[in-house]
């Protein structure tokens, strides 16, 4: 028999202080109507956990360049040096508008991947994508229409179209694949921002969502790579320029805008990690409550290689949240 492997270090959980940080600095902004404030809290909060870290980190998606980006911009080495050395994707909040007005679906998120297995997004803003959780991995083609899509996935699920339930991000750019879903019967859920959590819906197995579709951001795209790997599930996506002159430099700089990108293109490591918490309640966590005590909060941890998925809830005391930071998170 085949002696028992001791689990090696699972630095998803050490990712979850780094996200629960973020989480309860945005959270404190809820509804107060400053995207900004909010973002600043959460990546002090994340920076300041981040920064204790046995790793050698080194940002592939962070808060933009350094000139515009004091902490936590693209090429910034992070974590104390030591092994692993990791590329380090983060978005402190994926859904600064949804914080800001205290809508639902807002989180703190960061992915981890063997040094050099992360796709760098460089320029490109934007990235057509679709994502389905394990049961519709190799069932969804980017370049087949909605429609055919819907018919191979609900053929898979085993469930008519009109069942299933598509998660597209609410913009006008959207309008016409808006209108083939509706007409392919198919249940659209919208959302107004945050398609890393829309995407993550997709492989959590009671959120109801089973697709996504859509343009958003290219950077989400990867981080949600990240998540879905662990999670069994799939996504897809095109490189989408804004304008002609974001199509040259980034040709120029050797993407390619007819290139499918699959998971393993995004993240092409095995071994890569996720950690998101919730700021305010979403399909599969729900957001930082406040208490006398402290405060709680909700994660979801992932690891691709074990496919270990974890959803845990902690309780922060006040006490304990302020020694550990001096930013006030
Ligand atoms: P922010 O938290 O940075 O505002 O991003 C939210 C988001 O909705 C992402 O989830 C999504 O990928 C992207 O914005 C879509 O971009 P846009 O708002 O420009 O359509």
């Amino acid at each position: 028999m085949k002696p028992p492997t001791r689990p090696d270090r699972n630095i998803a959980l050490e990712m979850i202080r780094v996200t629960e940080a973020a989480a309860i600095a945005a959270a404190r902004w809820v509804g107060r109507g400053d995207k900004m404030a909010a973002d600043a809290a959460a990546v002090d909060a994340m920076r300041f956990v981040l920064g204790g870290i046995a790793m050698d980190g080194i940002v592939v998606i962070g808060e933009g360049e350094k000139d515009e980006a004091p902490m936590l911009y693209n090429g910034e080495r992070i974590g104390n040096g030591r092994p692993p050395k990791v590329d380090v994707a983060v978005d402190p909040i994926d859904g600064t508008t949804l914080t800001a007005m205290g809508r639902n679906g807002a989180i703190a998120v960061i992915a981890l991947s063997e040094s050099g297995t992360m796709f760098n997004p460089g320029p490109c803003v934007y990235m057509k994508k679709v994502a389905v959780g394990a049961r519709g991995r190799g069932a969804v083609d980017i370049n087949a229409s909605a429609t055919d899509n819907l018919n191979e996935l609900s053929k898979r699920l085993k469930k008519p179209v009109q069942e299933l339930g598509v998660v597209i991000l609410d913009r006008p750019r959207h309008d016409l694949l808006l209108e083939e879903v509706r007409e392919a019967g198919a249940r659209v859920l919208s959302i107004s921002d945050g398609d890393v959590a829309g995407a993550i819906a997709t492989g959590w197995p009671d959120s109801g969502a089973d697709i996504l579709f859509g343009i958003g951001g290219t950077p989400e795209g990867v981080i949600a790579a990240a998540a879905l790997k662990g999670l069994g599930g799939e996504i897809q996506g095109v490189l989408h320029p804004r304008d002609d002159e974001e199509r040259r430099v980034a040709e120029a700089l050797g993407y390619d805008f007819n290139r499918v990108l699959f998971t393993d293109d995004l993240v092409a490591s095995d071994n890569c990690y996720f950690s998101a918490t919730a700021i305010t309640d979403g399909d599969f966590l729900r957001g930082v409550r406040f208490y006398d005590f402290g405060a709680t909060t909700q994660s979801l941890v992932v690891r691709s290689r074990s496919g270990t998925v974890r959803t845990i809830e902690t309780f922060h005391r006040h006490n304990k949240l302020q020694e550990f930071s001096t930013t006030g998170f």
